[in-house]
């Protein structure tokens, strides 16, 4: 995952959401709370964009049959706060993407459920079809799936990849999304995903090579030989970071209008420098795929991306290493070298991973509130949208503090007796540790306060 600030185009897989400023009418004291009414555009803001047929949730909150046999249940989790997930304080800064219920809207489903679950007027409800474009962009130009299933041993154990999966496009054109679409939901874990365009002059066979190695067994310096990625002359073919990532609880989602998108040629390979699945019982298949989107005209404002801390542009201080029985906070500073507007931001951290802080003070001295995760949990992991473009000003200081909880009294430890956890020579394995936030932004232009993020 070393993404430097470049100068390359990119696109992203962006989580999908559904701000919080929820049109939802509340019944009058006394009178009954109704699903058609009340609580259906609630579920339809806050969890339709996970509980959906193709959706990572194991089941869908579409429908009132949906809905209603799970009340309790959904009563449940919603009053504890378990769904939707929404690890960022909303106390300390909002986002485009928030999923998150107030209080008003706990109590409604409560009071919902209590009352016996009454349909009210079903026929009025938004069409599956309508809500179906919240989840669904569309026929894509393009499917690149890979070339053959991965095999996931059930060996209980953590499987890296690294992968190729070549493609060729009919002439040269412009793309404004790439979305992943993980195969074995459960099982993949995270994905980053980079394009090597090669020139058709200097690339004859592009499927030579392996298709994957597993990360454990390959050297990165001789990784790209191995794929076949290079050139038939051994030199490096240009490469688009970042095309397509893929986390825990991640949805896709375009740019602001005009933002994003870059050229691409005929002859590519996706580069999946880190496929990640989880442990697995019994062995498994997998099969995702990729769907890419083509834009009629040339981008206009590509999107860069950095990041600060563990393999990035500065590191983390004190060095990320956490003795057992140890709670302690890290640091990372970051002078910004030129007006950025932020599209998104990635907090990263791994399972001891406890509190996230991050903001931005300006020459003036004025702080920029970025994030704030008061319990963080490994599972969620959002690229979070700023309402608006978050303009940070040259020469302000990006500060983040995390705070890593090694002791045994930690129900995420995965060590018992605890061991000594850190950042290890550019492992991304879940139970070494990383200190990261990942920033998409454009070079600053007037006006970018003003432009809408995640519409
Ligand atoms: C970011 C994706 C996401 C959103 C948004 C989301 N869920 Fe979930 N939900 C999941 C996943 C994934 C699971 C499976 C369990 C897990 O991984 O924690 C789940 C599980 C559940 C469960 C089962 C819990 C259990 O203990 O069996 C309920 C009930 C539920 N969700 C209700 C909701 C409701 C109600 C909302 C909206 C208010 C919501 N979810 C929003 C992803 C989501």
């Amino acid at each position: 995952m070393l993404y430097q600030i470049s100068k390359f185009a990119l696109v992203f897989c962006l989580i999908w959401g559904c701000g919080n400023s929820p049109k939802n009418t509340y019944p009058k004291e006394g009178d009954p709370v109704l699903f058609a009414e009340h609580i259906a555009p609630i579920i339809h803001q806050t969890c339709v964009s996970c509980h959906h047929p193709d959706g990572p949730a194991p089941f869908t909150l579409v429908s009132f049959q949906d809905i209603a046999p799970k009340g309790k249940l959904i009563a449940h989790v919603t009053a504890n706060r378990i769904m939707p997930p929404w690890p960022a304080d909303p106390t300390y800064s909002h986002f485009a993407n928030e999923t998150y219920l107030n209080d008003s809207q706990i109590q409604l489903i409560q009071r919902w459920v209590e009352g016996g679950c009454l349909p009210g007027d079903t026929a009025s409800l938004v069409q599956t079809e309508t809500l179906r474009k919240q989840w669904d962009l569309g026929k894509p130009d393009v499917i690149v799936k890979l070339p053959k299933p991965i095999i996931v041993p059930g060996n209980n154990s953590d499987l890296f990849m690294v992968v190729k999966i070549p493609f060729e496009l009919p002439k040269d054109t412009f793309v404004k999304a790439i979305e992943f679409v993980p195969g074995k939901k459960r099982l993949v874990h995270h994905m980053n995903a980079h394009i090597i365009q090669f020139n058709p002059a200097k690339k004859k066979d592009l499927k030579g090579g392996a298709m994957y190695v597993n990360q454990d067994q390959s050297k990165s310096q001789t990784i790209h030989k191995e794929l076949g990625l290079l050139n038939d002359d051994g030199t490096y073919a240009p490469m688009t970071p970042s095309v397509c990532n893929y986390l825990p609880g991640a949805q896709f989602r375009f740019y602001p209008k005009e933002i994003g998108g870059y050229k691409m040629g005929t002859k590519n390979a996706f580069y999946l420098n880190d496929l990640h699945y989880g442990p697995s019982a019994i062995e498994e298949q997998d099969s995702s795929y990729f769907k890419i989107y083509y834009a009629a005209k040339a981008p206009k404002r590509p999107v860069s991306e950095f990041q600060i801390g563990t393999l990035g542009l500065v590191p983390v201080t004190p060095q990320l290493m956490v003795k057992p029985g140890e709670v302690k906070t890290f640091n990372i500073r970051f002078p910004v070298p030129q007006d950025i507007s932020i599209l998104t931001l990635v907090p990263h951290m791994h399972l001891i991973g406890k509190k996230y802080l991050a903001y931005a003070i300006k020459p003036s001295g004025d702080t920029i509130r970025l994030i704030r995760i008061n319990n963080w949990d490994f599972r969620w992991q959002y690229f979070y949208q700023p309402p608006t473009l978050l303009k940070i000003p040259r020469g302000s200081v990006i500060y983040v503090e995390g705070v890593y909880d090694n002791t045994a009294e930690n129900p995420n430890n995965p060590f018992y007796p605890p061991r000594e956890i850190g950042e290890r020579e550019g492992s991304m394995r879940t139970t070494d540790e990383m200190f990261q936030l990942i920033i998409t932004y454009l070079p600053y232009q007037k006006g970018d306060e003003l432009i809408k993020n995640g519409e």
